[in-house]
């Protein structure tokens, strides 16, 4: 029974909706399941019971209609469907409206991650609450359509630009879920797959305080971890080869031409500005890389500690993979981040 229930039930309920949606889940299962088995097997004993023999030649009755029975299947599933409709209201009412006193979370999906934003200001990627609290989500998105879907909380709700929408849910356990993107929202998409950390609420209370004292004095390891949390290294890889995007591996005090034949240093205001306004200047080669804004997003201190980081991808010997660009020359695309794609053979001039 419990491996029939690992395989077809939901997940171990880790949230007060679970009461709610569970018994209605298992209800409307276990029906199709009788269903299925009462016509599949009448089916098949049909077939046998009633298979024409050699020489077989009786004759139906001729009774077009049996009052009792079309009574019976039409008053039956008729009830069995109210009785669905009433049941899944309640869990409809349940989930929709969130309760008066609830901690409230922003959240900000965007391509390709999640901003929690806490009622202090702070904000993180992965939703962190604490236990048997009633946590009211209030979600907007910066780009396309996401999803923000908790299985194990029995909750889901499509993240919209332009508009927002709540849910809400209470933990009933500690410990970390998985906490998914359900609406295809491009090629990273899958980076959207986060947790939810559900602390109890001395844990919670320390972790909050972590949060508020900031990152320590160390910016560019927070900076570090923002550039994973943001998603900038789904496209900015720090691999060897370029990927998509540019490559902001020793950028810093470089020059970076742009699509309209202008250049300028790579400084800290113009970091900045790529970050806030990614498409001020676009350097060339990347003319279709349609990068985010990350205006409102990232707050003046995250910002900061961004560029102490891209400034350390500057300092850092380059990689040892023989593409070193003191040897490979200016002409050959040592710095083919800023100036174009390696294999853009119009990326040097
Ligand atoms: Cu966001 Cu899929």
């Amino acid at each position: 029974m419990n491996l029939i229930h690992k395989i077809f039930g939901m997940p171990d309920q880790a949230s007060s909706a679970g009461a709610v949606i569970d018994p209605l889940w298992n209800f409307i299962t276990g029906m199709a399941v009788v269903f299925f088995l009462i016509v599949a097997i009448g089916s098949l004993a049909f077939m046998v019971i009633f298979r024409a023999r050699k020489g077989d030649q009786r004759l139906t009755s001729g009774n077009a209609h049996n009052t009792a029975l079309e009574l019976f299947w039409t008053i039956i599933p008729t009830i069995l469907i109210v009785i669905i409709f009433a049941w899944g209201f309640r869990g409809y009412m349940f989930l929709s409206v969130p309760p008066g006193k609830a901690m409230n979370i922003q959240v900000i999906a965007f391509q390709w991650g999640w901003r929690f934003i806490y009622p202090d200001g702070f904000s993180s990627n992965d939703l962190v609450v604490p236990e048997n609290t009633k946590v009211k989500l209030t979600m907007s998105s910066q780009d396309v359509i996401h999803s923000l879907y908790i299985p194990d909380f029995r909750v889901k709700m499509d993240v919209l630009p332009n508009r927002y929408t709540e849910l809400w849910f209470e933990p009933t356990k500690t410990g970390q879920f998985d906490l998914y993107c359900a609406e295809y929202c491009g090629t990273s998409h899958a980076t959207m797959n986060r947790i939810v950390d559900v602390k109890s609420f001395d844990e919670f209370e320390t972790w909050r305080n972590e949060q508020l004292a900031g990152p320590g004095g160390d910016l560019t390891a927070y900076g570090e971890s923002l550039y994973r949390e943001l998603g900038c290294l789904a496209c900015h890889t720090l691999e060897g080869s370029a990927g998509q995007c540019p490559d902001l591996r020793n950028i810093v005090g470089e020059e970076a031409v742009f699509t309209d034949g202008t250049a300028a240093m790579v400084d800290d205001n113009y970091l900045r500005e790529s970050i806030l306004e990614p498409n001020a200047k676009i350097v060339r080669g990347y003319e279709n890389v349609n990068m985010p804004t990350f205006k409102g997003v990232v707050t003046e201190q995250q910002l900061t500690a961004l560029i102490m980081y891209l400034h350390k991808l500057s300092s850092e010997p380059e990689s040892v993979d023989g593409e070193s660009g003191d040897e490979a020359g200016e002409d050959l695309g040592g710095d083919a981040g800023l100036k174009g794609p390696p294999d853009d053979p119009e990326s040097d001039d």
